[in-house]
């Protein structure tokens, strides 16, 4: 009997319809679809936990009753609400350093090409597109400092953008609890940030060292849109960004990242994509690293 009650619990909970915010399956309809045309990001069936969670905060600010009024007041007022909906259905998930080979392989191979092909313009960029809170670009300009810090005539820069406005105010800020920098060594921790007091007044946070925000500029950036960039790259990072979008927006997106880049030029994605029948402009060097070819 009771666990028949358990069971009817669990039933009830996947329907969205009873809940405390009630979501209906045309409300669901209207919010991927929106997503999907707004950022690329596909939200299939298996999200509607997430979307749920999501967007019943953004209800609960505006005093709203359920998911029928939210899509009226997104349609009724898109140009003010447009950004928090979008920054409630990003999956920000990032840490420093993450997928260390990635930057060993710089270390290795590009930096040491880089180094002996630009003999006469002493020039490096980067873009770390869809940098989320700041942890993979800031990863970049440690490891860029690393090799180039104490080359002086080197110019060097890296060009952080992510859709999220949320999470580009806190990249921009740079401050991070000592949990996100786990896994970073004393000496990294040491060198690239400071100790201050938490604002909250617990305990204390690291702030980046400011000769490493020099490195780098944070800016919104929605990659389905135009990008007002000048010059071309040497290396990209798009990591763990184009695994919400659909085969023919990831197609469109690295034919875009193939033009963006210098000749020769390298596209790093994360664990889980794949260029593999998505373009032929790029060849695999294994291990997530792509150079481009044409
Ligand atoms: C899971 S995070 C990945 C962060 C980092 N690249 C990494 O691998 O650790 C994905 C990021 O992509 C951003 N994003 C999603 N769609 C985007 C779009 N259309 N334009 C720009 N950024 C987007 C999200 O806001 C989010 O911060």
């Amino acid at each position: 009997m009771q666990s028949n009650r358990i069971l009817d619990r669990k039933i009830d909970n996947k329907d969205f319809s009873r809940r405390e915010f009630p979501m209906l399956e045309k409300n669901f309809e209207f919010l991927s679809k929106m997503a999907n045309k707004e950022t690329g990001i596909q939200l299939g069936e298996h999200k509607r936990d997430l979307v749920y969670s999501r967007i019943v905060r953004r209800i609960r600010v505006l005093k709203l009753k359920n998911f029928n009024q939210y899509c009226e007041y997104l349609v009724r007022n898109k140009d003010k609400e447009l950004g928090d909906f979008v920054n409630a259905i990003t999956t920000n998930l990032t840490s420093f350093f993450r997928e260390k080979h990635h930057f060993d392989f710089l270390s290795d191979t590009v930096y040491p090409e880089i180094i002996a092909q630009k003999k006469s313009s002493k020039k490096i960029r980067a873009w770390s597109a869809g940098c989320s809170t700041g942890e993979e670009p800031y990863s970049l300009a440690i490891s860029l400092d690393k090799t180039f810090g104490s080359k002086k005539e080197w110019d060097v820069k890296v060009l952080a953008t992510d859709l999220d406005t949320n999470v580009l105010s806190f990249g921009r800020e740079g401050i991070y609890t000592p949990e996100r920098l786990d896994g970073l060594s004393r000496s990294i921790t040491h060198n690239n940030f400071t100790k201050i007091p938490n604002p909250d007044g617990r305990g204390s946070v690291f702030s980046v060292s400011d000769h490493l925000r020099r490195y780098i500029t944070f800016n919104q950036l929605n990659l389905l849109n135009e990008w007002p960039i000048k010059g071309k790259f040497d290396f990209i990072f798009c990591r763990n960004v184009v695994i919400y979008f659909n085969k023919e927006t990831q197609q469109i997106l690295f034919d875009r990242y193939a033009n963006a880049l210098k000749p020769n030029g390298y596209l790093f994605i994360g664990h889980s994509e794949t260029l593999h029948g998505v373009t032929t402009r790029f060849e695999s060097l294994g291990k997530t690293v792509y150079r481009k070819i044409s």
